[in-house]
């Protein structure tokens, strides 16, 4: 609350989103591009600097039933944050409304702020293409346009959100290398995007998602549809894009939490139809080998979930 007091305004006053309203697009496959112009979001940073994100008091409801409940979290620019715990504690959906997807599924509301370098991205100010645009998304299951090619499906953030890209080529290669996918593919940028395996249709999602240069990379289980050694191309990839992005992934794999994340968050609830809370936050390390919470311990410990 010291560091940003203006946060004040967005707690006292909680946001409702209205089902059906603006930027609601019911149903409907999202691939974390959206059709609007780009104009670029006022952030606080230094421009290059990582970006910090920051969830103040949020809470998520779908319909009336409450599945987060005013959590807080600030994800620290250049560093991974791992978001872990059992099934339904609202992992994803916490995950959603750092860059506005929670609004689109119909009767998901939220309250509370999300802070991209002090900005409010739910501010009055702040169009829902621009959040997107700055705080990209990779899911559990690849999916690429499997009718457009490797190349095509790179440039389709940039080409949806009607950027135009004179060195086209470049940001092809540039994307697919920061996708750790470049040596695969540079010879058969033209073959489709269904013909590449899982693991490797996931890195083209990455570098999909890195085209269009967001700040923020948000990671649902990005593995959990892939074989080790996919599994393990994926992680290297992240561990190098931190050094120039903020990453939080989602992980139900706790190795996979301690090999790749900074820090650590745990979300649980109480009870059936509770809602989801962050139990304890700080360096992967310390969650992993010195909880302070006894409930972290039994977790990381596979004592339950
Ligand atoms: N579209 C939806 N409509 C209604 N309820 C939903 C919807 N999506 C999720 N929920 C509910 O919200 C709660 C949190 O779900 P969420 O998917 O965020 O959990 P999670 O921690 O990501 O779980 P998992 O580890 O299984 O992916 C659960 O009770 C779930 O049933
Ligand atoms: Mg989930």
């Amino acid at each position: 609350m010291d560091r940003w007091p203006h946060r004040l305004v967005v707690v006292l006053f909680p946001r409702r989103v209205v089902p059906g309203g603006n930027g609601i697009i019911g149903g409907r496959a999202v691939t974390g591009f959206f059709t609007a112009p780009p104009a670029g979001m006022q952030v606080a940073a230094d421009p290059g600097q990582p970006s910090t994100i920051e969830a103040s008091q949020v809470s998520c409801w779908f319909g009336s039933h409450k599945v987060i409940d005013r959590t807080s979290l600030v994800m620290a620019g250049g560093r991974v944050t791992a978001l872990i715990g059992p099934s339904g504690c609202g992992k994803s959906t916490f995950l959603r409304t750092l860059n506005r997807m929670h609004e689109l599924i119909p009767g998901a509301s939220s309250a509370g702020g999300v802070l991209l370098d002090g900005v409010d991205i739910y501010g009055p100010d702040i169009r829902v293409t621009q959040a997107r645009l700055q705080i990209g998304m990779v899911f559990q299951r690849p999916n690429p346009f499997k009718h457009m090619t490797i190349a095509q499906n790179v440039l389709s953030g940039l080409r949806l959100a009607g950027i135009k890209r004179y060195n086209r080529d470049e940001v092809v290669e540039t994307s697919l290398r920061r996708g750790g996918l470049w040596k695969e593919t540079r010879n058969r940028l033209n073959d489709l995007g269904g013909s590449l395996s899982g693991g490797q249709q996931q890195r083209l999602c990455i570098a999909r998602a890195l085209a269009v240069t967001p700040r923020v990379l948000l990671m649902d289980e990005p593995c959990s549809a892939l074989d080790p050694t996919s599994t393990r191309v994926i992680e290297e990839t992240v561990r190098e894009l931190c050094s120039s992005l903020t990453i939080v992934m989602v992980t139900h794999n706790m190795q996979q939490a301690q090999r790749v994340a900074d820090e650590t968050a745990l979300f649980l609830i109480d009870g059936e139809g509770e809602p989801g809370r962050i139990v304890e936050h700080g360096l992967t390390a310390d969650i992993f080998g010195r909880p302070r919470d006894p409930r972290t311990d039994d977790y990381v410990n596979g004592r339950f979930g």
